[in-house]
């Protein structure tokens, strides 16, 4: 099994480019399947749960080729309206499939979803949305059964929590569905007006997505189009804190600045000088970060839940007392024990946890819990004397493409093998 050795306490210097965001890859890749004809997404990244998705596609019977980060499907062959459990079981947003795959076959047939160790992850919100749209679900024996024999027909639905997936599921299925469907509480996330963005250039008529009621008059047909992929704010805001943790000074190209609102303030809050160019974010840390006081993850526009731990891991050797509180999801501090091993002094009750900064952090054997707490040990390794081997990196390739790599592109001394070559 391959690790990532990283030697630490080099100054990240340079230029990084990020790539598309896998989090509106997935449910736009999903939706390609309800477009007639030829779909061609552009800045899709190469992670394992892009090609999860691709093969969810092509198990459906659609035509997916693949040229770097543009992928091309054809869903002409389209057949199948079932998605076996070792497929479902990859990732969980292969439940976004759900709407998708009903809106166009009027049946479904799925077994519940996979996914990162985050506590639990339920879909409840995703199946009240789809019952509301006129959907039969039958949930017995760890199967979805899906059907609605004459086609879904729109509806107002309340989300009791302003869910991304439940969001990004209703949509979908909402925009080929008969009538007018109005979403109340709905997600705001940056991915969810990409995915509008695309269903719109499909032909839907999709409004108000950024803002907590979107209205989706559904359409008859949906048409084949072209679509480019935001950028990953995710894997910004990673190498924001790589940056930041070795008195680093990165320019991070290819990037929103608005979609990092809710980041940017708290590495300035710590010390970082950073400048917002269009599409360029510039972070210029000082030699020791101050603390990062108190943050909340919240639902966009507020802290987002995938940066707490990435962010956590610079404030391990920051001066003072960082607090953290996590909202969104109930077990999000798996990393913490890992960041320990390493010397970090961290205390967690709850949804708490309460970081001590220390002089330093020493490098030794860890393994990745989930995608961004692994993340956050390559943060964590970035700047730790001494070396830090990192396991676990098929959490990592879920939502980071060729790290290493672009990583020692600004200088730092990283690379993945296995461990005795
Ligand atoms: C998406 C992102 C993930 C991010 C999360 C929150 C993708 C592929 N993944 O995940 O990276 O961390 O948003 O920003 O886009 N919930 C329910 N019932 C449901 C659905 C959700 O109780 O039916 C709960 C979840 O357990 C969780 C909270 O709602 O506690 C947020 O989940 P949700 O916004 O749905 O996250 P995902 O769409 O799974």
């Amino acid at each position: 099994m391959e690790k990532l050795f990283i030697n630490g306490s080099v100054p990240l210097k340079g230029e990084i480019t990020v790539n598309g965001a896998k989090n509106s890859s997935l449910p736009i890749l999903a939706c390609a399947l309800l477009c007639e004809g030829t779909t061609c997404i552009h800045n899709c990244p190469e992670l394992s749960d892009v090609d999860a998705t691709v093969k969810i596609l092509t198990h459906l019977g659609c035509r997916v080729s693949r040229e770097g980060s543009d992928i091309t499907v054809c869903t002409d062959g389209c057949c199948r309206c079932d998605v076996p459990d070792s497929l479902m079981s990859e990732m969980r947003s292969s439940i976004v499939f759900l709407g998708a795959i009903l809106a166009r076959c009027r049946s479904a047939r799925l077994s519940f979803p996979g996914g990162c160790e985050l506590g639990p992850r339920p879909i409840d919100l995703h199946l009240a949305a789809l019952r509301r749209l006129g959907a039969q679900i039958d949930e017995t024996g760890g199967t979805l059964d899906c059907k609605c024999d004459r086609g879904l027909c729109g509806n107002t639905v309340t989300l009791s929590f302003p869910s991304v997936g439940a969001t990004e599921n209703t949509m979908i299925a909402a925009a080929a569905a008969s009538g007018r469907t109005v979403i109340q509480n709905a997600a705001r996330e940056p991915e969810i007006c990409d995915l509008a963005d695309f269903l719109n250039k499909a032909g839907a008529q999709i409004y108000g997505s950024g803002e907590s009621t979107i209205i989706i008059d559904g359409v008859p047909k949906l048409h084949g189009c072209e679509h480019t992929v935001i950028p990953d704010r995710i894997e910004a805001a990673t190498f924001m804190a790589a940056s930041a943790v070795t008195g680093g000074d990165l320019i991070i190209r290819d990037v929103v600045p608005r979609h990092l609102q809710p980041v940017i303030p708290v590495f300035e809050q710590a010390g970082c000088d950073i400048k917002c160019l269009q599409n360029i974010i510039t972070v210029k840390s000082p030699a020791r970060l101050g603390p990062f006081k108190c943050i909340r993850t919240l639902p966009y526009p507020g802290f987002p839940t995938d940066a707490q731990a990435i962010v956590m891991a610079a404030s391990t050797v920051a001066q003072g007392t960082s607090i953290f509180i996590e909202n969104i999801f109930d077990s999000r501090y798996k990393h913490t024990h890992e960041l320990r091993r390493m010397g970090a002094e961290i205390k967690t009750e709850g949804r708490m946890a309460v970081v001590q900064g220390v002089d330093h952090l020493t490098g030794t054997g860890v393994t990745a819990t989930d995608l961004r707490g692994g993340a956050a040990l390559v943060v964590a390794g970035l700047c730790a004397h001494g070396q830090t081997a990192i396991g676990g990196l098929n959490l990592l390739d879920r939502g980071y493409a060729h790290l290493a790599r672009r990583l020692r592109g600004v200088g730092a001394d990283i690379e993945r093998r296995a461990p005795d070559a």
